[in-house]
């Protein structure tokens, strides 16, 4: 049995369903059942914080694997490991960030964040796999409200330069190691997609996907509003721009990891944003 956390995330949900889709055991944790709409085969459970001693170490029962989102564990991830070892669990997969390839990066919250997940699980005596990806492409739903209201998307920066990477390359490498502990223990993997794109070659991609043409227009930063980042938190935002403008007309690092683990070439950004069409269509 392996046990998901974030199961209803971007990642997550990618990661579940394959795992069903290949009939492996699987169980969904996430804090609302009732609203999770994950394929059948999954077992979906109410996620229990270690608060809650018992409810936390039932949710483990029976199971050798996990997978790690940070917020699963916020401050009380040692504990969480430690029932999830006490329980049976032999194997913990996390969802780092490659922002810790980066050591001139360490005062990035992201960076705190992750450098502080992957200490605890070294500190855990379970064996481990660190997933570090970079970007994800599904930064790009952050176009969603502005692609629904016209053709013209207004954004900083649009010469900034990522290697999106698409989340069910991110739950296949994951999946193979949750399947194959022995020969993924004490591996870090960083992630990328296949190609270097910019956020207006990303935008345009989006408008192929519609069959649309939309128009990019460059905005200066102090003309961005919280409204056009909806999944990130104001207080982030700062740091989030500035990394912004520290990759345009950058060269970002290429990994060619998802195809060595997977067996298979890492999807486009042109293949995600077919993918999502029906997320950027009016709902
Ligand atoms: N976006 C990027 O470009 C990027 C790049 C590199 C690394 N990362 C890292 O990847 C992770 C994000 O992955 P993702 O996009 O798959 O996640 P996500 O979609 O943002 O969220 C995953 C799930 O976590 C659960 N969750 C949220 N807050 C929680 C809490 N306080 N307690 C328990 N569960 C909680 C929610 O599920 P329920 O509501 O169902 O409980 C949510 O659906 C972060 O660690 C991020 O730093 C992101």
């Amino acid at each position: 049995m392996i046990v998901v956390t974030g199961a209803t995330g971007n990642v997550g949900r990618a990661l579940v369903t394959q795992l069903a889709a290949d009939r492996v055991p699987v169980r969904a944790l996430t804090r609302d059942p009732t609203r999770a709409d994950l394929p059948a085969g999954v077992e979906v459970v109410r996620f229990a914080p270690p608060t809650e001693p018992a409810a936390t170490a039932a949710q483990f029962e029976g199971a050798t694997a996990l997978f790690l989102h940070v917020a699963a564990g916020g401050e009380h991830t040692a504990e969480l490991l430690a029932a999830a070892r006490e329980a049976g669990v032999r194997h913990v997969v996390v969802l780092s960030s490659i922002i810790l390839d980066h050591d001139d990066a360490a005062a990035h919250p992201i960076h705190v964040m992750h450098t502080r997940l992957e200490q605890q699980v070294r500190d855990s005596g379970l064996d481990w796999t660190f997933l570090r990806p970079g970007a994800f492409s599904t930064n790009s739903l952050q176009w969603v409200p502005q692609v629904r209201a016209g053709d013209t998307i207004r954004w900083p920066f649009t010469q900034s330069v990522t290697a999106p990477v698409h989340e069910a390359d991110i739950a296949a490498v994951a999946a193979v190691a949750l399947r194959a502990p022995k020969e993924h223990a004490g591996a870090v993997l960083s992630l990328t997609g296949p190609t270097a794109v910019t956020a207006e070659e990303q935008i345009q991609a989006v408008g192929r996907a519609l069959g649309r043409d939309l128009t990019v227009v460059e905005i200066p930063p102090h003309e961005v509003t919280p409204d056009m980042f909806p999944h990130i938190s104001p207080e982030m935002l700062p740091a989030l721009l500035e990394s912004f403008g520290a990759a345009v007309d950058s060269e970002p690092d290429l990994t060619t990891t998802v195809e060595e683990v997977t067996g298979r070439p890492a999807r486009t950004f042109e293949q995600w944003a077919k993918d999502h069409a029906e997320d950027f269509r009016t709902g």
